[in-house]
């Protein structure tokens, strides 16, 4: 029996795709059977730069920021850098034609580094030191997104010129892939409560340097239910009308915040953008006629839905056994260091090998990484071929987002490289952080 005997198609001519749910588009096996991402062999990166390897797909984070520009050609879309920040993907993203939302001083540096105009960064956060702000408005960046009246009084002591700011309100909305990443209902630390609203108001409006522009809300992350934006846009020009009823100040901006949903694995519900555009130009629609309200401009800040699906993580198969209790493992040689979010969230992925196609007999495999934890898993009871190897190569897909953002030296294992492919070359853009790194740090 050949390859061929197996996958038939691969024989026709048409490169055989990956399911595009989880993998960019451009992602096939090729006529030997191993994967290619951007025309490149997954095998010849881990052989090249080493495992485990971010492998990261310019092309689908162009797509994705060119698919919100085109989907909301009225709102202000910016990024949020926090699901993956390197100066490489902020040139990608505001060569598209997309802003930059950062939440700390070190993300401004990053952005700002990387030559991105400070007009088009949002700077938000829940807890901003007085050095942040201080940088913020000397750079002079598009708005600052003000989480508690402490900051005001920080803001005011600084020598702003039109500083514009957005307040951010939580709207009273659940919603979220999981607890601990969800941040609009009332009983979270984000956000200035309704009373404290009218005082915000009153102190920026007397404040000289500072201008208070619109409201933001963060609903949460994973959210595939576009009505819960509606709700937030229903929910927060009502209380835009109010502070214009009762303060004279028409805001003009609203910006909902990011947490639009990605499938990890095929069959995951996802947000689909064009449903939340109907959703959101009806609540507009509804809401400013019933508290006859201008339009305000839309912000979005999408993170995980620019850059989840461009990621692809490879890893090495140490070593295939079997536990008293029967299940198969395949131990790789990396693990919650580099993908934290398994044991952080629950989540969910899934893993193929990367140098020969899925066929012939598969068995129930979990993923494990080499982490001295039992929550060190990458993916649980997965299909992977009967006779897996040490040494081969495993990609686990959608890992662009909060992989690299989120990852540690934990165990004394320096984070893993990032390696960009864009038709059919590759480059990379971050490099893997040695002991030497670590030992660095040390006084
Ligand atoms: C204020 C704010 N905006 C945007 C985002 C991006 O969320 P996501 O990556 O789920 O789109 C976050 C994530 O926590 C956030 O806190």
């Amino acid at each position: 029996m050949t390859l061929l005997d197996f996958v038939p198609s691969l024989g026709s001519g048409a490169p055989v795709r990956l399911a595009p749910a989880v993998w960019p588009p451009d992602t096939h096996y090729d006529t030997e059977g191993g994967i290619t991402l951007g025309g490149v062999a997954l095998t010849e990166l881990a052989d090249r730069f080493g495992t485990p390897c971010y492998v990261l797909d310019e092309a689908e984070i162009r797509r994705r920021c060119r698919a919100y520009l085109t989907t909301f050609p009225e709102a202000t879309v910016v990024y949020a850098a926090k699901a993956l920040l390197t100066r490489a993907v902020a040139e990608w993203v505001t060569e598209e034609g997309v802003g930059l939302d950062v939440c700390s001083g070190g993300e401004l540096a990053i952005a700002l580094a990387a030559g991105v105009a400070p007009e088009r960064i949002v700077l938000h956060g829940n807890g901003k030191t007085m050095d942040e702000l201080r940088t913020a408005v000397r750079a002079r960046v598009g708005r600052i997104v003000v989480d508690s009246t402490a900051e005001i009084t920080l803001l005011s002591a600084l020598p702003a010129h039109d500083q514009r700011l957005l307040l951010r309100l939580a709207p009273g909305i659940e919603a979220g892939g999981h607890p601990a990443i969800r941040t609009g209902g009332s009983d979270h630390k984000f956000g200035l409560s309704g009373t404290a609203v009218g005082e915000a108001v009153q102190r920026i409006g007397r404040s000289g340097g500072l201008r208070l522009v619109g409201l933001h809300c963060h609903l949460g992350s994973q959210i595939h239910d576009p009505d819960h934006y509606g709700e937030a846009v229903r929910r927060l020009v009502a209380r835009m009308a109010a502070i214009r009823d009762e303060h004279g100040l028409l805001l003009t901006e609203l910006d909902l915040g990011g947490g639009h949903a990605v499938a990890y694995r095929p069959g995951d519900a996802e947000l689909n953008l064009a449903e939340l555009a109907d959703v959101l130009a009806d609540a507009l629609d509804v809401a400013c006629a019933r508290h006859r309200f201008p339009r305000p401009r839309l912000l979005l800040e999408p993170g995980r839905a620019i850059v989840a699906r461009a990621g692809v993580t490879l890893y090495r198969v140490l070593a295939v056994k079997e536990n008293e209790a029967g299940r198969r493992y395949a131990i790789v040689d990396g693990g919650m260091g580099d993908n934290p979010r398994v044991a952080l969230y629950g989540a969910r992925y899934d893993a193929v090998v990367a140098g020969r196609h899925r066929c012939g007999p598969q068995r129930g495999t979990t993923v494990a990484g080499r982490y001295c934890e039992s929550g060190d898993i990458i993916a649980t009871d997965i299909r992977l071929p009967a006779d897996l190897r040490a040494g081969e190569v495993l990609a686990v897909p959608c890992t662009g987002a909060y992989h690299h953002s989120l990852a540690s030296t934990y165990n004394g294992i320096g984070r893993p490289p990032i390696v960009a492919v864009r038709d059919g070359s590759y480059r990379e853009i971050v490099r893997r952080e040695t002991v030497d790194d670590l030992l660095a740090r040390e006084v």
